[in-house]
């Protein structure tokens, strides 16, 4: 199959690293002699043709820019049929032999939608959240992660001459791998994840007594956005313990800023594969790593799989909070 025109798309919540990715895409579309087009504003520029010609210069100084070039979108017309089919009569009408898209699942399930009807699709994985099941690995979540981290760090110093307990709220969706990193990251006191059964008392409480009777008088608390909120968790702690914890949500903090060199460099590995793929002449795949190594897998298969926090970190958790 001959690839001669292209179309990439961000969409979902944005992710630092996505804009390498599409420098990437647009690179190696042109070191085949393949045109490429942006699409912008996720689906909802597919269902109006909303685009933009990427060359060498519109890509250019993009690769350290957090953000996306491209803007993104959640496509509401786009979950509807009629919205769909829109979609696919603008890639039909402009002749694209196949489409990029970057985000997390909801991106994969527009996607496989796409591709139901008959339009060649890759797959990235993109969001701060990590909590796409087919790979490790997902464009964003090592920048997000070093900026909780930094942020966490900063919080540490005051908490620590104040001798407070902070309550500090991580996002993640419905998901815990961003939490979890971090925690361990920051030697918290406490990580709730929701995907770990929390017991308030032993978790929180009893962390922090502990901590207390080993000679700490500061405590750091680190909460995932699907565990519920750090005012709630905060407001426990001061009604069982009597303690008057500081709560902090870095919210969209963790989207932004200059990303990472992993995610930077495994934005440009992934672009790079998804043009190659669609050379191969595969379609309704997410590219994705696992064991270490770059893979593909059908979309199907990939929005299948399940992921769990790993075991070994709950463990490493239990150990380094238990003292
Ligand atoms: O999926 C990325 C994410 O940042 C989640 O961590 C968070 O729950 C959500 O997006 C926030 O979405 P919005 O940008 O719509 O506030």
């Amino acid at each position: 199959m001959g690839i001669k025109r292209i179309g990439v798309l961000t969409s979902g919540g944005d992710a630092p690293g996505m804009n390498a990715a599409v420098r990437s895409v647009v690179r190696t579309a042109m070191f085949h002699g393949i045109e490429c087009y942006g699409i912008r504003r996720g689906y909802n520029g597919l269902i109006n043709g909303d685009l933009i010609r990427l060359d060498e210069k519109s890509i250019s100084h993009t690769i350290d820019r957090g953000g996306t070039i491209l803007y993104t979108a959640r496509s509401k017309e786009f979950l509807t049929e009629e919205g769909q089919k829109k979609a696919v009569s603008t890639c039909r009408f402009l002749g694209l032999d196949g489409v990029i898209a970057i985000g997390g699942d909801g991106t994969f399930r527009g996607a496989r939608a796409l591709s139901n009807h008959g339009v060649n699709v890759i797959c990235i994985p993109a969001t701060i959240d990590n909590d796409i099941s087919c790979t490790n690995y997902s464009i964003g979540f090592d920048t997000a992660a070093n900026t909780a981290i930094e942020c966490i760090d900063r919080l540490r110093d005051t908490m620590q001459s104040h001798e407070r307990c902070s309550v500090v709220e991580v996002m993640g969706r419905n998901a815990g791998f961003l939490a979890m990193y971090v925690g361990l990251a920051v030697g918290a006191t406490a990580v709730l994840v929701p995907e770990e059964p929390i017991d308030f008392n032993r978790d929180v409480i009893e962390k922090i007594r502990s901590a207390r009777f080993n000679g700490f008088t500061h405590y750091m608390i680190v909460v995932a956005e699907g565990s519920g909120s750090a005012a709630e968790i905060a407001a426990k702690i001061k009604e069982s313990i009597d303690l008057d914890p500081r709560v902090t949500v870095l919210g969209h903090i963790q989207r932004g800023g200059v990303p990472t060199g992993r995610d930077r460099v495994n934005a440009t590995k992934m672009g790079y594969l998804a043009v190659e793929k669609l050379l191969e002449g595969k379609t309704n795949r997410i590219i994705c790593t696992a064991n270490g190594k770059f893979t593909d897998v059908s979309i199907d298969d990939g929005l299948a799989m399940e992921r769990r926090i790993q075991k070994m970190e709950v463990e490493v958790l239990a150990a380094m909070t238990g003292l």
